[in-house]
């Protein structure tokens, strides 16, 4: 399986804009890596362009030493999946449709089985036979979660590589902590790698084992939670006044507006 995914050098343009600029990064197996950054950032293209829905104007992506758009596109989707900010569907399908829409590059029937068994780590049980399109924004994100994590479904768990973007934007208190507890046991594992565009700092802070930081389409700063997450740092590149002190109880930075 596939050890790293990188990039090397990648930029893209749109008209006299540049929105991502010269970013190289590498992801490595077993890793929880979130990619922060203000509004505009280019986080949502970065991750586009790392999943190969944007081609780049220079540079390339490299997954397992091959270059991405040399991938079968349905070996490829065996391989990473992703999970997109805002994702809407033009249809109204049930619940476990739309999971079982993530088995689709491993053959035509869906196997119950596995269907069901993200919809139980996703928490999604209660879910079961309502219409995707009349669940709330949290639900129909849990929803993406469980059908990112079925199109990697393979002997038994998930495997490969995992992109998602902003995938806790909706979700409450508990639902954030199930999401990020999951996908962090989940890498802890080694079968599966995560790429997280994360809006929320602490929870950046709580889970990632590292940290980018997008600005401008530039890559600023990468590092531990601790290394990236500094003050003065957070305070200029997100112009906004903060303190960055420690959780009460966990040994993890943690990021406060100043009033
Ligand atoms: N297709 C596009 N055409 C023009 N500008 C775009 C396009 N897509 C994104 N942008 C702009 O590029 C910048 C980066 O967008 P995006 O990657 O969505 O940022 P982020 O996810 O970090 O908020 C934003 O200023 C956005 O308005
Ligand atoms: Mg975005």
């Amino acid at each position: 399986m596939a050890e790293r995914y990188c990039a090397e050098n990648i930029s893209y343009h749109v008209g006299q804009r540049t929105l991502v600029n010269d970013v190289s990064l590498t992801l490595s197996k077993g890793e929880l890596v979130a990619l922060i950054g203000p509004n505009g950032a280019g986080k949502s293209t970065l991750l586009r362009l790392l999943t190969g829905y944007l081609k780049p104007a220079s540079g390339r992506c490299i997954l397992a030493g091959i270059p991405l758009d040399a991938w079968r596109a349905e070996n490829l989707s065996r391989h990473r999946a992703v999970m997109r900010q805002n994702s809407q569907l033009g249809f109204d399908w049930p619940v476990e449709a739309v999971v079982s829409m993530g088995r689709a590059p491993w053959g035509r029937n869906p196997e119950a089985a596995v269907v069901q068994e993200v919809m139980d780590l996703t928490g999604c049980q209660p879910l079961a036979g309502r219409r995707f399109a009349a669940l709330s924004g949290g639900e129909q994100q849990r929803v993406q979660l469980a059908r990112a994590l079925a199109q990697l479904w393979s002997e038994g768990s998930p495997r490969g590589w995992l992109f998602l973007d902003e995938p806790t934007s909706a979700l409450d208190l508990y639902h954030q902590q199930h999401l990020l507890r999951l996908l962090k046991s989940l890498t802890r594992r080694g079968q599966l790698h995560v790429c997280i565009v994360l809006h929320d700092l602490n929870l950046a802070a709580l889970w990632a084992d590292r940290i980018m930081l997008l600005h401008n389409g530039r890559m600023v700063s990468h590092g531990t939670p601790d290394a990236v997450l500094q003050t003065d740092a957070l305070a200029h590149w997100y112009g906004a006044q903060v303190h960055v002190g420690r959780h009460p109880v966990h040994a993890a930075p943690q990021v406060f507006l100043t009033p």
